[in-house]
């Protein structure tokens, strides 16, 4: 915690590091009260920043919560006039431009709550790093541009710690007196300090193995504490499907003898890809049939990827400041999407990314913490692991993808890893060398690494029968951001297709790439024999905001004849928020809510057609969520968003009461639970007609009860358990009662499954939200040193359950704020995030606005982490 005012770091001011840090040597010995760290690093003068004859720069190391116990410059202790410790850490002045320094520190794993450096869970030691986590371990010059060979040595009790591990291979071990044993690691491959990873536990592991292309046998552990050794099956065979993957479709190979993961329960984000040694949020790893969502199989399946592909994307080549973190991570992420969309269905997954990105992604574009895909400065580098710098990032890479073909891109990909093979680099490197193999100029397109804000396009057509000639007309805007008050066009890619009165393309290859550059721009289709009904933006080929005058009519035309399944799905989507949006008046005047027969027939002609893609016909079920709805109005009328969902889905589930039982019961499966694709699919359809069946009627909801009962798999348990929770009928009341209770019976023992019962609860928006929530913080369940309880049950309370966070004239506001001050004590970077649905503050009426902006100012009378100090002051601004 720090009483002054955090500072801004600027991209503009990079400068090189003074020293370069060639070999860092650890010894590592663990203990329950002081743990010791003694690091040798071989130290070596920048020869950029120096001349030999000059005297040499001081070496500054950065330092956290360590007490020194000595240091060492080339054998001999320096005396206590020979370095400095400042707020930073380390400064002592070289005696030659190469040069050995060995420190000694003592550190308090037990007691670091931040989860970050070197921390205690569940009884195990473990390591996060990323960004800026290393300077908590010992002094550092903790940046990425700084690659080191390390070698690190655990000591640690024999009983407690039988595992002992760290990056890279295994090179020797031994036993010690009083119990102790020691193992020794090395890594071969040069990397920065937050790539460092080290665990000491009592785990067990399962084992496995993988032959590369190239013929080199991998081993493949993954580690858990022994209680959840069943759970890892789908984790192992995720990781060879990615590791297969990647050498098909990047040409990538692992290069190690052994690629290790460990699961963690207590863990800020997702997973981290440390080299050789990723560790993971044990709800982003483990999986068994009785204790695992579909979704969650799919989410292992896609995060075990990301990390694996970070091994190539991130540290093989890594950044050379955290302004690049996009280079590693928007790249990542576009990886890994391809992989599930080739693993499972290609259009499902755009459909989910696309919402994920329009909903919170657009929303934090519209916010107070907007930036560009490489911001220009933070205060705090740990605010920066965003939407913004993952999903936009990763849209803007499959934008260079659509731009180069898939070909020219693999060229690009190539050339980038070949040539900067085991350097720290920009996003300027990536895109240049996508331009050399392919020929293609980025100049302008590189605007979207460097200007915020959602682009907005608007599209008006005209049509000549007589000449056949078609055009489009295009205009782009972006609004302003903070900092960056005008924008330049962007280069944007659209991908169109045009519909005949029959639902055919007109289009020769069915869809061109229109690339929009200008500010106005007008594109002709010529030979077209009649007025199309146009296609636009297919595949969502731009991370923008596109809009075109359709009627109704047309939306429910493209809804049911686009070639593209993405756009099939948005159009039903577009139409639901249209008629959604009707209603939000009606509601405010108090007036009945009416459904447009429009959606009404879209409907029934959806429903009635043969299924011929389950999963696609879910997904046109799902209606747009109420953040989703959020997010486009200004400003938010909670309850009216909220009444007018509800009214359709009652409407719908009254009106097609036969379908969906239809429905229901051709998706049945037989036999064992199997998480494929084809199984998931039928499920999630399964799923979705339960939900309105409950709506409809008591039988729906009895219905729901036998699901919960017979269930063999969690996805079924879970889903009828959340129809019940959120079902308004009262014939679901006890019954949602007794299933909570028996569920919390059957899984308490599981984390898991608790943090499924504790956000199905969190979620529910009937009255009493809040002290329904207050309630279980007090239950044993409850566990506020957990991110994931955190997550499941305050985080989305408050950015799922609008009706709950947004009533009682701020109450919501309050508890939240509550929260968030006393955890940032705690956690910083979890407070920060907590903190999240409070600076949405603008898109609010005044009056909700004004309690809102009052909680903000309340937390910033706190004295204040450099986290949550950053959100809230430019929340306030
Ligand atoms: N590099 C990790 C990933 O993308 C995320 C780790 C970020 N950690 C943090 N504390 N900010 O998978
Ligand atoms: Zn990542």
């Amino acid at each position: 915690m720090k009483d002054a005012q955090p500072r801004t770091i600027y991209l503009k001011d990079y400068r090189a590091p003074d020293y370069w840090i060639d070999r860092t040597d650890l010894k590592v010995d663990l203990h329950e009260g002081q743990s010791r760290v003694e690091a040798t690093l071989s130290l070596r003068v920048n020869e950029a920043h120096w001349t030999p004859g000059q005297p040499l720069p001081p070496l500054e190391l950065q330092g956290s919560e360590l007490v020194l116990e000595g240091a060492w410059v080339d054998g001999v202790a320096l005396g206590a006039d020979e370095y400095q410790l400042t707020e930073q850490g380390l400064v002592i002045q070289a005696p030659s431009a190469r040069f050995e320094l060995r420190t000694r520190c003592r550190i308090e794993p037990q007691n670091n709550t931040s989860l970050e450096g070197l921390y205690k869970s569940n009884g195990m030691f473990c390591t996060q790093c990323e960004a800026e986590g290393f300077r908590k371990i010992t002094y550092y010059l903790d940046r990425p541009d700084v690659m080191s060979v390390f070698s690190c040595r655990i000591s640690a009790d024999q009983i407690r710690y039988p595992v002992l591990l760290s990056n890279g291979n295994e090179i020797d071990r031994g036993v010690l007196e009083e119990g102790r044993h020691w193992v020794q690691w090395h890594d071969p491959f040069p990397k920065p300090a937050y790539l460092f990873a080290l665990v000491a536990g009592d785990l067990q592991h399962v084992s496995d193995q993988f032959v590369t292309r190239s013929g080199r046998t991998v081993t493949l552990q993954l580690y858990t504490e022994p209680r959840n050794i069943g759970k890892c099956d789908h984790a192992i065979d995720s990781l060879k499907r990615a590791m297969r993957w990647d050498e098909e479709v990047y040409g990538r190979e692992y290069d190690l003898d052994i690629f290790m993961i460990v699961a963690v329960d207590h863990f800020n984000m997702g997973a981290m890809e440390n080299k050789g040694l990723n560790i993971f949020n044990s709800s982003c790893v483990l999986a068994s049939a009785d204790t695992a969502t579909d979704a969650s199989f799919q989410r292992i399946e896609a995060i075990v990827a990301h990390e694996y592909f970070h091994n190539w994307s991130g540290n093989r080549v890594t950044c050379r400041d955290w302004f690049q973190l996009s280079l590693k991570e928007g790249f990542t992420v576009f990886r890994d999407a391809e992989f599930s969309a080739d693993m499972n269905s290609r259009a499902v997954k755009r459909i989910e990314d696309v919402s994920l990105l329009r909903t919170a992604q657009f929303a934090e574009d519209a916010g107070p913490m907007a930036h560009p895909v490489r911001p220009d400065s933070y205060m705090e580098i740990s605010n920066f692991y965003t939407l913004t710098v993952y999903e936009k990032g990763a849209e803007v890479v499959r934008m260079i993808h659509r731009l180069l073909g898939a070909e020219a891109f693999r060229r690009g990909s190539d050339l980038y890893f070949e040539r900067h093979d085991g350097q720290a680099v920009t996003v300027e490197d990536f895109v240049r060398a996508m331009e050399e193999a392919s020929g293609i100029d980025l100049t302008q397109f590189r605007r979207w690494y460097e200007q915020a804000g959602t682009p907005r396009v608007t599209v008006s057509d005209s049509y000549d029968s007589a000449s056949g000639r078609y055009s489009l007309h295009f205009s782009q805007s972006c609004p302003a951001t903070p900092g960056q008050v005008s924008k330049l066009p962007f280069h944007i890619p659209i991908a169109v297709g045009l519909l005949d009165a029959e639902g055919h393309d007109l289009l020769p290859d069915s869809t061109r790439l229109v690339e929009l550059t200008e500010a106005q721009q007008t594109v002709h289709f010529e030979a077209i024999s009649e007025r199309p009904v146009p296609s636009l933006l297919r595949g969502f080929s731009a991370p923008v905001k596109l809009s075109y005058d359709y009627s109704d009519a047309q939306l429910a035309f493209l809804m049911a004849n686009d070639s593209d399944a993405f756009n099939r799905w948005d159009a039903s989507q577009q139409l639901c928020v249209r008629v959604l949006q009707r209603m939000v008046p009606q509601y405010l005047e108090g007036t009945p809510l009416k459904v447009d027969g429009v959606l009404t027939e879209a409907f029934s002609a959806l429903l009635r057609a043969p299924v011929s893609d389950p999963a696609a016909l879910e997904t046109m079920l799902v209606l747009p969520a109420e953040a989703y709805l959020a997010e486009i109005s200004e400003p938010v009328e909670v309850e009216a968003i909220h009444a007018a969902r509800e009214a359709l889905a009652n409407h719908l589930a009254e009106r097609f009461a036969p379908e969906f039982e239809h429905l229901y019961r051709d998706s049945q499966l037989e036999g064992a639970y199997q998480p494929t694709a084809e199984h998931m699919a039928l499920r999630s359809l399964k799923n979705a007609a339960l939900g309105y069946l409950a709506r409809g009627s008591d039988a729906g909801v009895e219905l729901a009860h036998q699901q919960y009962r017979a269930a063999n798999n969690m996805t079924d348990r879970f889903r009828a358990l959340a129809t019940l929770v959120h079902c308004e009928r009262g014939s679901a009341r006890a019954l949602a009662k007794s299933c909570l209770q028996d569920f919390y019976d059957n899984f308490k023992n599981d984390p898991q499954v608790i943090e499924l019962w504790l956000s199905v609860q969190a979620s529910c928006q009937r009255d009493g939200a809040l002290e329904r929530v207050q309630a279980l913080m007090a239950h044993e369940a409850f566990d506020a040193g957990n991110p994931n309880k955190l997550r499941s049950l305050i985080g989305v309370f408050c950015s799922q359950n609008s009706i709950g966070f947004h009533s009682g004239e701020g109450a919501g506001y309050r508890f939240l704020a509550d929260q968030v001050i006393e955890l940032d004590q705690r956690n910083p970077q979890i407070a920060s995030r907590l903190v999240t649905p409070l600076t949405r503050l603008r898109k609010y009426p005044a009056a909700r606005q004004q309690q809102m902006r009052e909680q903000l100012q309340r937390i910033f009378t706190h004295s204040l982490s450099p986290d949550l100090y950053e959100v809230v002051s430019k929340s306030l601004q």
